[in-house]
């Protein structure tokens, strides 16, 4: 899909369906409200075919509501954008979405940018645009042999504005789409069906994506590598695997580095399948776990994104990548393994496998010296109970860091919330006989006891954020820019945004 910006004009290119927005003004006489649309920067020509478009009386511009009409056979949609004051960027990108998918059947479409302007901000709205169409029309098909027919092949961007401007329109069009389509590689990793995609397949498809972005290495640890770096929790979670762990290491560095350049490191849970080992899933739980692995395509589309729009830090990304399957060489509960970093850790249950794998990587990746550290995965259930659904758990060891990621959140329109670790959840991740064991003493507070175990592994001063996606990752269908089911790509676009604050 092509995404093309026509400068200059008071027309609309010609297109199978023009787009033109429009708010609603609400108003009360007396006791009833009567709401009608507001046609700012609609021509006379528009107007005038609306007006006279007999059935138009019924279209108020509410939020989402659509009205078509013709003018010299050039089909016309009037695109309802709701309340002028309550007009942001997701507001956009949720009517984006829903308009397009609606659209989809349609080879071109055109929509004037200046009618979606965010306050008068054509750079802000071109780039929110951009980021619906390609994530709206995103879906996963491969395997289907009667695919949904999507046509769209360009969308034209109209607008008055000057050619001089077309530069900073394009970049941020140009920028959107990078991003959005690195959402839709990761959705497409954490889509692809366990058979398909394991630890050795997932790191070369990985390597592969990374060939051509400039000022990015790859480099991949094996099953030899881990045992000489004592990985004992990752290996652990291995050992009942038909391929052998992985352990991606990616930097990406700027073309220019100071001294004050920040250094980044991401950390991703890649459970390609989560079974729970010899603590076995009940087969219900069992299903999807397949998208066990969505923390690492979160880490590896932001880290991919941010590589590709040039920003100016340097970021290291690590992705653990494993299966957590069952054979007779698979880790039995009762097991003490001893950590990177040379703690001992009981495995009491064979689920709680992901904290395992992050530790060791937590380790690793603390050897590099990064100003911080944030880690993305599916890491518990109880997540969901916490938080719900739609919210990702924040949980870490510096404020400062929690802050800002909170903040980088809120302007991607993302849901993000804080969750605190305290001293008693430390305590209770302690055994008797070793110095830790994978899960507390009740299921209460499951998440962040899980980022308490997590923190012994980060190293010291290192400033470290955890992110727990088990709700957020996948089904974020109330989100019309979100597939109903399957991968969702959230927090990927929080992350880009961080670093570009950083
Ligand atoms: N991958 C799961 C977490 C998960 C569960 C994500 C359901 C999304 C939906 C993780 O490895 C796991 O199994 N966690 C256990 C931890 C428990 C054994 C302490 C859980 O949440 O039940
Ligand atoms: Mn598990
Ligand atoms: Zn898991």
């Amino acid at each position: 899909m092509n995404i093309k910006l026509n400068l200059g004009t008071t027309e609309c290119t010609a297109a199978d369906v023009c787009v033109l927005a429009t708010f609603s003004k609400t108003e009360k006489k007396g006791k009833t409200e009567t709401s009608t649309p507001v046609l700012s920067g609609w021509t006379k020509e528009w107007k005038d075919a609306l007006n006279s478009a007999g059935t138009s009386k019924s279209f108020t511009g509410a939020k989402s509501s659509q009205f078509s009409f013709d003018i010299k056979g050039q089909r016309f949609l009037a695109l309802g954008l709701g309340d002028k004051k309550d007009f942001d960027a997701e507001t956009l990108r949720r009517v984006t979405s829903k308009v397009l998918q609606s659209l989809k059947t349609n080879k071109t479409l055109s929509l004037n940018l200046d009618t979606f302007a965010i306050k008068g901000n054509l750079e802000l709205s071109a780039s929110v645009m951009t980021e619906a169409a390609h994530l709206a029309l995103y879906s996963f098909d491969k395997y289907l042999k009667v695919k949904d027919s999507l046509n769209i092949k360009t969308i034209t961007l109209d607008s008055k504005a000057k050619k001089t401007e077309a530069k900073k329109i394009q970049k941020a069009i140009k920028d959107a789409s990078m991003v959005s389509e690195s959402v839709n590689v990761a959705r497409d990793y954490v889509n692809e069906p366990p058979n398909i995609l394991n630890s050795e397949t997932y790191a070369k498809k990985v390597v592969a994506d990374c060939k051509g972005i400039k000022g990015v290495k790859t480099k991949v640890l094996g099953k030899a590598d881990l045992k000489k770096h004592k990985m004992g929790m990752f290996l652990s979670v291995n050992a009942g695997s038909a391929y052998a762990p992985q352990l991606v290491h990616l930097t990406y560095t700027p073309t220019k580095v100071t001294k004050n350049t920040k250094h980044i490191a991401f950390v991703g849970k890649g459970l390609t399948f989560d079974t729970g080992g010899y603590s076995l899933k009940p087969g219900g739980s069992m299903v999807n776990m397949k998208f066990d692995m969505a923390g690492s395509a979160t880490v590896y589309g932001a880290f991919r994104a941010i590589a590709m729009l040039g920003l100016p830090v340097k970021v290291s990304c690590f992705l653990g990548m494993t299966d957590n399957a069952v054979n007779e060489h698979a880790t039995m509960p009762d097991s003490i393994v001893t950590a990177k970093n040379g703690k001992t850790v009981e495995i009491l249950n064979t689920d709680a496998e992901g904290r395992l794998v992050l530790g060791d990587v937590l380790t690793y990746a603390s050897e590099f010296k990064p100003d911080s550290i944030i880690d993305a995965a599916t890491l518990t259930g109880a997540c969901l109970i916490a938080l719900g659904t739609e919210v990702c758990g924040l949980m870490g060891n510096d404020p400062k860091l929690a802050e800002s990621l909170k903040k980088a959140a809120k302007a991607a329109d993302e849901y993000m919330w804080e969750l605190p670790i305290i001293e008693e959840w430390k305590n209770d991740m302690k055994s008797n006989i070793a110095d830790l064991k994978n899960i507390g003493g009740s299921r209460w507070g499951g998440t962040a006891k899980a980022a308490a175990f997590l923190e012994n592994f980060v190293g010291e001063g290192i400033s470290w954020a955890h992110l727990d996606i088990a709700g957020c990752g996948d089904s974020q269908g109330h989100l019309p820019y979100c597939p109903k089911k399957g991968a969702s790509g959230t927090i990927i676009r929080t992350l880009v945004e961080y670093a570009r604050k950083s």
